[in-house]
């Protein structure tokens, strides 16, 4: 046998992959293969080096369980949860909201709260507001009866996910219906930034990397109706601190709004969403 060069032994590799029945996941995996061969080549990657990142892998599914998702958290600081958002939702046409990342604290199953109804369940000291607009269809029609999953943090900065012994578990999250006209209403608090979990292997990259653990203060929204695509949103605060260097890469432009003093001295934050009609109908 001759001796094995750097470039022989990709070739190798992705010879191997040639038999693969499913040509989607051939592709996916040459690709995988010859950029990874090429990143460690290009950086000259040392024993210790390789080692380090597999226990930077460790580490991170160590930390992992049901409501802790270490390596969703290395997407989303990678920026690869948001690019993977832009190649697949890009904005080819405009008018529809535009989505932005989930996040890792999104629970299903919120409980379904009326028109006007407070989701504050839980004395944060936050300071009181009020979400109101329409869902409306890319003709700008109002879409009645459709359906908006919101979930946000307290003013602590922590969801009530994070905190099972402290916030009531419904805590700043509803599942809010739009009225015959497609409007809504929703009572909370006004978001604040936080940092993202950096107690585990991907907070020391932040640190080691020179960087911050934190987001732009935002509200999540997941909206749907029939015969629409949801959208998996945001809605930032427009004063909020860390709109330019959000640490997850979130932030659009389209989905920063205003919080302006209302009459009663309850802030008043406007944003219609519009959803674009569903492929199949
Ligand atoms: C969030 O917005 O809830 C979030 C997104 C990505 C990482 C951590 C939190
Ligand atoms: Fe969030």
């Amino acid at each position: 046998m001759e001796q094995m060069t750097e470039g022989d032994l990709t070739a190798e590799v992705l010879a191997r992959l040639d038999a693969t029945p499913d040509p989607r996941l051939r592709e996916v995996m040459r690709s995988l293969v010859t950029h990874l061969h090429a990143f460690a080549r290009e950086v000259r990657l040392t024993d210790a080096e390789w080692m380090t990142g597999i226990r930077f892998l460790t580490d991170a599914g160590h930390i992992t369980d049901d409501v802790r998702q270490e390596f969703i958290l290395l997407s989303d600081t990678l920026g690869l949860s948001s690019l993977v958002d832009l190649i697949n939702h890009g904005a080819d046409e405009p008018g529809p909201t535009e989505p932005t990342i989930l996040g890792p604290f999104y629970v299903p199953g919120s409980p379904e709260r009326a028109y006007d109804e407070s989701m504050v369940e839980y004395a944060d000291g936050g300071e009181p507001a009020v979400l109101v607009g329409r869902v409306l269809a890319a003709d700008g029609s109002p879409i009645a009866g459709a359906e908006l999953d919101v979930w946000q943090n307290a003013a602590t900065g922590f969801y009530a996910v994070q905190q099972p012994d402290e916030q009531p578990a419904t805590n700043l999250r509803g599942l809010y219906r739009t009225d015959a006209e497609g409007r809504f209403r929703i009572r909370t608090v006004r978001p604040v930034p936080y940092p993202i979990p950096d107690d585990g292997p991907v907070g020391r990259l932040l640190t080691d990397t020179g960087r911050h653990p934190w987001r732009a203060a935002h509200v999540h929204l997941i909206v749907s109706a029939d015969g629409f695509e949801p959208v998996v949103t945001h809605l930032f605060d427009r004063t909020s601190a860390y709109l330019d260097s959000d640490t997850v890469f979130g932030v659009k432009e389209s989905l920063v709004r205003d919080f302006v003093p209302g009459g009663d001295g309850v802030l008043v934050c406007e944003h219609d969403v519009v959803l674009r009609m569903s492929k199949a109908g």
